[in-house]
């Protein structure tokens, strides 16, 4: 082992239920290295980490840090060691303030008394020292995702760790605050802190990583050095096969006339105004804007979560029914962005996440499930969507993260649809998947079926939007509805600028 080693894992293994996760996996990172971790969904990638951090036992194998062999039976180990994780589902407590939460373990108390300013101070320099601003008292459940996960990322950076663990830091962050993270990661590879990353998002990877160790079924395929990096090969890599990856622009398409949606001035204080807009028959609308833009507002009023202030909504020329229970029995679904609190039930598995959704299919009108009709239903949906291990017994909290997104996007896929309404699909979704959830909204699309989606990921836009409008600050201030659109057009109007001059909408 050379001495700028700082972690080796050697032949690491896991059984979860007597099914092998993890293989004897080998695994190393270098002193002030960005080093990441890909594989497909349930490639392992959580659960290695896991391991290193204490969360679960390992049974077998060997750790060392700093060229000693180390014993990490808890978490207070690793982090004694000066490992911090940023993990996948975020752990933070939603009821303490943003400082309480950074400081979680650490507070300053001095004769039993809670030393609130100097917390609260510490906080603030720290967020100065990396260029992020959140408001230090505010109490945690109030914030965005994005929010939440600067929270976290702040709270690993008290820790003065040597190595920084983030699993998909970036899955909810908008580019912005992406940009901001990746500065945070320069300045700790500077100070010489390892970050062991893990993204779906290959761009990012290709950017920031100095090494790259590639998963595939929980063994250890490849070990590629920065010169060695390349799309194609990673991607081959990690699922077995080579995709086509070019979606840097979109083609919009006519649309048929017959009107299925129809929203008219629609206003929500603090969220959006003004808002209208048509989606016809077997229509993709897309749209586009940076995170807060409004977007994940207009979706939620749709379905009937959220209650508007003003406008209309019309549904076939007849307004909408009253409430989330009616409209999804008229065929209104809707695939939430922030799918842990409401995308589906941790600790129920994947046949009841799929039956919760459809009992009004199940039941057939008389109160009573027929167990082998809701069976076959799951079954159906595991298939469609691939969902591994396709065992419908498990919890959909121990799935990893993309199969659990499947189960989410599976239980509406049981339903006959007539408006879906998606936000953020992919997040986390490996891209051999992400390729067959785009197949099948197509299908839906050619089946019919109106479809509006939101999505941070310009490319799934452009790839999948048959038109799309672009939000700003709550109003829509473009429509892109032929021709062939570029990522740069939506970035333009989605920060203001069009066609080279500055909009003023506010
Ligand atoms: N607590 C658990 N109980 C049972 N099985 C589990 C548990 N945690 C993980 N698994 C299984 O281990 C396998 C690897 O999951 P893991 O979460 O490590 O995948 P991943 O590579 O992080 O995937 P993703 O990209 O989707 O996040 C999966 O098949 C998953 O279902
Ligand atoms: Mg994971």
């Amino acid at each position: 082992m050379s001495k700028d080693v700082l972690l080796c894992m050697k032949q690491v293994e896991k059984s979860f239920s007597g099914v092998q996760v993890l293989k004897k996996v080998d695994f190393e990172i270098k002193q002030g290295e960005v080093h990441a971790l890909m594989g497909e969904n349930g490639a392992g990638k959580s659960t290695l980490i896991k391991i290193l951090t204490g969360v679960y036992p390992k049974d077998g194998g060997t750790f060392f840090f700093n060229g000693q062999e180390v014993q990490i039976n808890s978490r207070q180990d690793a982090k004694n060691l000066g490992i911090a994780v940023i993990y996948q589902e975020l752990s933070l407590v939603p009821t303490l303030t943003v400082t309480q939460n950074i400081l979680l373990g650490q507070e300053d108390v001095k004769a039993g008394i809670l030393n609130k300013k100097s917390m609260r101070e510490k906080v603030l320099a720290l967020m100065e020292c990396y260029g992020l601003s959140l408001d230090p008292d505010a109490v945690t459940e109030t914030l965005s995702i994005a929010q939440r996960q600067m929270v976290e990322i702040l709270k690993a950076l008290t820790l003065d760790a040597s190595l920084i663990i983030m699993d998909e830091p970036t899955a909810s962050l908008s580019s912005k605050e992406a940009e901001c993270l990746f500065e945070i990661i320069k300045t700790l590879k500077e100070k010489k802190v390892s970050i062991l990353y893990i993204s779906h998002r290959l761009e990012e990877i290709y950017r920031l990583s100095d090494r790259l160790t590639v998963l595939r079924d929980g063994e250890n395929v490849a070990v590629l050095e920065k010169d060695q990096i390349n799309p194609t090969e990673v991607i081959r890599l990690m699922i077995g096969k080579e995709l086509i990856d070019d979606n840097s622009h979109g083609q919009m398409r006519p649309f048929q006339p017959e009107v299925v949606l129809k929203v008219e001035n629609l206003c929500r204080k603090g969220a959006f105004s003004n808002v209208s807009f048509e989606v016809h028959k077997g229509e993709v609308l897309g749209i586009g804007g940076l995170v807060g833009s409004g977007r994940t507002e207009i979706l939620r009023c749709i379905f009937g979560a959220d209650r508007y202030d003003s406008g209309t909504i019309l549904f076939n020329g007849m307004p909408l029914p009253s409430s989330v229970l009616k409209r999804i029995r008229a065929g209104f679904g809707l695939i939430p962005e922030d799918r842990r609190n409401q995308g589906f039930v941790p600790l129920l598995n994947i046949n009841r996440n799929i039956a919760i959704t459809n009992y009004d299919i199940l039941s057939k009108g008389n109160m009573i499930v027929n167990k082998k009709d809701e069976m076959a239903m799951c079954r159906k949906a595991i298939a469609q969507l691939n969902v591994k291990p396709n065992n419908p017994e498990i919890n959909v909290g121990n799935l990893s993260g993309g199969n659990q997104q499947k189960v989410v996007v599976g239980k509406w896929m049981m339903r006959n649809l007539k408006v879906l309404l998606i936000d953020e699909p992919t997040a986390g979704i490996d891209v051999g998947v992400k390729e067959e959830i785009y197949k099948l909204i197509e299908d839906l699309a050619s089946k019919g079926v109106v479809i509006i989606l939101v999505s941070s990921d310009l490319k799934e836009l452009l790839r999948v939007s048959h038109r799309m409008i672009v939000l700003r600050h709550g109003r829509i201030v473009e429509e892109l509805k032929e021709g062939v659109v570029f990522q740069e057009d939506v970035l333009k109007a989605a920060s203001g600028i069009l066609g080279g001059e500055a909009v003023n909408h506010e």
